[in-house]
């Protein structure tokens, strides 16, 4: 009988156009199938696991040491998108100046394994790992981690916009006062192994 836990696993390649376009393609394993991504926007790659993957509910594997600084991987994971930003410097201390701006800055009023109840709502500062869906009604926000974005009322430093009904979220998922959703972006359970692969959907009980 087929092992149910054994996590996806994940490589990719980057290819840097003339544009500086950030495209991904990744090419992925699972047990006993394959799965192919591509990725489409600057800042934003997309790596989808196997269909079996996707039935079983297995945890995932992915190489977070190729995401460029600033950019965002999208992962499917139990059929729910989860993005994966790698935070520069700069976007950490934005979290920091958009404080005032948010509703639970102590995700209190949030779902997240305890390991993630912090500042930067994460494990590791430079890695947010968030579900990619608005915690209003569902929609999957987008990331627009500019501070000059044109598509949000400053002030703005940064973090995640849902089109649906204009809730906002900073660079650590958390919610905007004054918004339709009411909590933080989830945070799933995951894990590092080492310094390259994260795990999503299992972090050794931590989260139990
Ligand atoms: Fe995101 Fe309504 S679903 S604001």
């Amino acid at each position: 009988m087929a092992d149910t836990t054994s996590p996806v696993t994940a490589s990719d390649e980057q290819v840097d156009d003339k544009s500086r376009r950030r495209f991904l393609t990744l090419a992925t394993g699972a047990v006993g199938g394959v799965g192919v991504a591509v990725a489409a926007t600057p800042f934003v790659t997309y790596f989808r696991p196997s269909a079996r993957a996707l039935f079983l509910g297995a945890p995932v594997q992915v190489d977070v040491s190729k995401i460029e600084m600033g950019s965002l991987l999208r992962v499917e994971w139990r059929g729910q998108p989860v993005y994966i930003v790698r935070r520069t410097a700069e976007a950490l201390a934005n979290i920091k100046k958009g404080v005032e701006l948010v509703a639970d800055p102590e995700s209190n009023l949030s779902t997240q394994p305890e390991y993630a109840k912090n500042d930067t709502r994460s494990r590791d500062d430079e890695y947010l790992v968030v579900k990619g869906v608005c915690t209003h009604l569902g929609c999957a926000p987008q990331y627009l981690p500019s501070v000059t974005a044109t598509e949000v009322q400053q002030p703005w430093f940064g973090g995640f916009f849902c089109p649906c009904h204009g809730s906002k979220f900073d660079l650590a998922g958390r919610v905007f006062r004054g918004v339709p959703a009411q909590s933080n972006l989830e945070v799933p359970p995951y894990q590092f192994l080492d310094g390259s692969s994260l795990i999503i959907g299992e972090d050794g009980g931590a989260s139990a």
